[in-house]
């Protein structure tokens, strides 16, 4: 099996949203596609790993609006964030790019242009709702009303919360611009089509040969009896993406360009390392092509991914690799009860390979859900690394230093034993191939069983304690450390970090797959240090608790935009009326303090000639409490009181500012509290 020629494999997995925070949930499938990419390097393959920030979009572009920055500025940032979990959880990409680069660009006009020149796209004037305020078209998610079925108010674009009924937007009782409030009018455009009925036939042999999981064509086939329409790609500006060509004004919609991305994260990386790019992606290539995916986006890749492809003269995909979504403790992950837990707060408090070891023990090349179950995952990874696989080695490592001087014995006590763990690889291997993981770790502590009864039984340190038999214990140790370095081999690609100390203790060069056939005699390894330790309940119990507090400090930057100032940095055009609402007065500064757990705010005391205000504001950052108190300065006196967690904030202080500073607004000398500012 290993002799055989080296195949050349491409991975990915989806490209993560640019405007979020990697969760446990995503890590499901990071850690999953990375354990499979390590395994296959390991057999000896070439086998490149490549992903992406997600980076276009709606969503991104209000978001970085929210935030006052710009677009770039904001994906920037995300994607250094998503890099370091990553590398925190041993995710090993060869590449990570961005779906807003050249590569990306060149790649989605390619592509366009082909479908278009062969006839596969279309255009046609749609009706959309448009809100007149932001200038723009609005998709369902961002409208809310009330429900036409049961009229329970507050429901979003396209179906009812309280009573399921769905909809069209249309069709909602005065319905409102989730972004700006204003009323969305129904307005015309050209948008721009992907014809993929066109490609049913295609799409139909495609599925049926092999290249999706039986569940998943079983899904798809349900789909195919309902027909297909054509596939929108098209948005209108404003938006964050890359404009059509010969189409001014109008967008790839984001997920047209974000499967491109594959592409694009590959080819920076084939220009980077003298990688042949063409013999992977060309209709007859011979590499295999692999996506993981979750279940939610099977649509994307096992139907339009591989229509445009094939539509553009270019080859499809291997296989569409789907995995199903995580759960924890039996539940959707949920932000108050803690367990919609962050990659990086779980890091905090865990060892992330503690994780890797749990996601493979669970996971197979089906698409169920999988359940984090806390009581579970610590009884397990401690039962299992440290009770078994970490065991072996530190029962007969102090042997080996004490009575080989850290030499392993010349001769191997026990060949047939030993033979056996290295035999036992290949049905491993073929375990690993098909992504049945969770079997592959049964089957690796077996063998864990099996060492620890051979010590178990030999006894050396019932052993050594007998006169004359120094030898016989250090050939026992030393077929231990054999078996234990086995169980290495096979574990290295779940356990990197891990399987590195391991290789370091064990003073080899590689604990590749092919390594494992030399026995290792008369051969020197290090001191013993504990390769993993037990997961500890209270660890766990701090992470969850930890993860309320970032559904805390989510909600503290929702109530404190990043200015002192409103949430919309694009204000909407008002009358006179509107402004002589605001009651704005003097207020003299009486006191000022810190917010005990809120890093962004200060409690000011204001004056207002007589009464006096309690207001919480976001400028911290800028003033001491002591420089404020005695300022006079401006606020917005009838501003409705806002219950934030802090306690109640009754007003609010006018103050200027931007990413470079915040800057408090005082009136000139003479005017006195409680005076009305006009
Ligand atoms: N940006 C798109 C993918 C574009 S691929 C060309 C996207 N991004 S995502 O950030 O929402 O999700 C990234 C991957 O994480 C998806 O495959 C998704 O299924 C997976 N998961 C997100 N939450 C998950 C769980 N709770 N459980 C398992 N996988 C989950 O979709
Ligand atoms: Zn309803």
């Amino acid at each position: 099996m290993s002799n055989s020629a080296p195949r050349n494999i491409l991975v990915t997995s989806a490209l993560p949203y640019a405007n979020g925070d990697i969760h446990l949930g995503h890590l499901l499938e990071y850690i999953q596609t990375d354990i499979w990419v390590r395994f296959q390097k390991s057999r000896g393959h070439h086998c490149y790993y490549v992903c992406a920030d997600d980076a276009h979009g709606t969503a991104i572009m209000l978001r970085a609006e929210q935030e006052g920055i710009t677009p770039e500025a904001l994906i920037e940032r995300v994607s250094n964030a998503h890099q370091v979990d990553f590398a925190t959880f041993g995710v090993g990409f060869d590449n990570y790019h961005s779906t807003h680069s050249d590569e990306n660009r060149y790649f989605s006009e390619l592509i366009y242009t082909r479908l278009r020149d062969q006839g596969h796209i279309a255009t046609r004037d749609i009706e959309q709702m448009f809100d007149p305020v932001k200038g723009l078209f609005l998709a369902d998610r961002f409208i809310k009303g009330t429900c036409p079925k049961c009229h329970s108010d507050d429901q979003y674009g396209d179906n009812c919360e309280k009573c399921g009924a769905t909809y069209t937007p249309a069709e909602l009782i005065d319905p409102v611009s989730a972004i700006s409030g204003a009323t969305p009018e129904v307005r015309s455009s050209t948008h721009y089509f992907f014809k993929l009925p066109e490609f049913s036939a295609f799409l139909e042999a495609w599925i049926n040969d092999g290249h999706v999981q039986p569940q998943i064509r079983n899904k798809l086939m349900e789909w195919f009896e309902s027909g297909f329409n054509e596939w929108d790609i098209s948005r209108d500006a404003p938006y964050f993406g890359f404009e059509i060509p010969d189409a001014p004004g109008k967008y790839f919609y984001v997920w047209l360009d974000a499967p491109i991305g594959y592409l694009a994260s590959f080819k920076n990386l084939c220009e980077r390392e003298g990688i042949d790019f063409d013999s992977f992606w060309e209709k007859e290539s011979s590499a295999e092509v692999y996506h993981f995916i979750g279940k939610d986006i099977v649509y994307f890749h096992a139907l339009f991914w591989p229509a445009m492809l094939h539509g553009a003269g270019m080859r499809t995909p291997t296989a569409v690799n789907c995995h199903g979504f995580l759960t924890v403790d039996g539940a959707k992950m949920s932000k108050s009860r803690g367990t919609f837990i962050k990659a990086a707060t779980y890091a905090e408090h865990l060892n992330p390979e503690y994780l890797r070891y749990y996601f493979a023990a669970k996971l197979s090349a089906g698409v169920d859900d999988l359940d984090l179950n806390l009581e579970d995952f610590a009884a397990r990874v401690n039962a299992d690394l440290v009770g078994k696989v970490v065991n072996i080695a530190s029962r007969c490592a102090g042997f080996i230093k004490k009575l080989g001087g850290c030499r392993l014995s010349a001769r191997c006590a026990e060949p047939e034993l030993v033979e056996r763990f290295i035999q036992a690889g290949d049905d491993i291997a073929r375990d690993f191939e098909a992504r049945e993981f969770g079997r592959a770790m049964r089957k690796i502590m077996e063998l864990a069983d099996d060492a620890n009864t051979y010590i178990a039984d030999q006894a050396p340190w019932a052993l050594a304690k007998e006169e004359g038999r120094e030898q016989q214990v250090l050939e026992i140790c030393s077929v231990g450390i054999n078996l234990f370095r086995q169980l290495m081999v096979y574990l290295a690609p779940v356990v990197p970090a891990m399987a590195f100390e391991a290789q370091r203790f064990l003073k080899l060069d590689t604990l590749d797959w092919a390594s494992r056939v030399t026995v290792l005699t008369d051969h020197e390894i290090e001191k013993f240090k504990p390769l993993m330790t037990r997961i500890e309940r209270d660890r766990v119990n701090a992470m969850i608790e930890a993860s309320k507090e970032d559904l805390v400090e989510e909600q503290k930057l929702k109530e404190t935009p990043k200015g002192p100032l409103a949430d919309e940095p694009i204000a909407a055009e008002i009358g006179f009326d509107d402004f002589a609402k605001v009651d704005l007065r003097i207020a003299r500064i009486a006191k000022a303090q810190y917010v005990e757990g809120a890093d962004k705010l200060l409690q000011l005391t204001l004056d207002l000639g007589g009464e006096t205000r309690n207001v919480f504001s976001g400028i911290r950052s800028a003033y001491s409490p002591e420089a404020l108190e005695g300022r006079l300065t401006v606020m917005v006196a009838n501003l409705a009181p806002r219950k934030m967690r802090f306690g109640l904030s009754e007003g609010m202080v006018l103050a200027a500012g931007d990413d470079e500073g915040i800057y408090l607004m005082s009136p000139d000398s003479g005017a006195k509290p409680g005076q009305r500012v006009m």
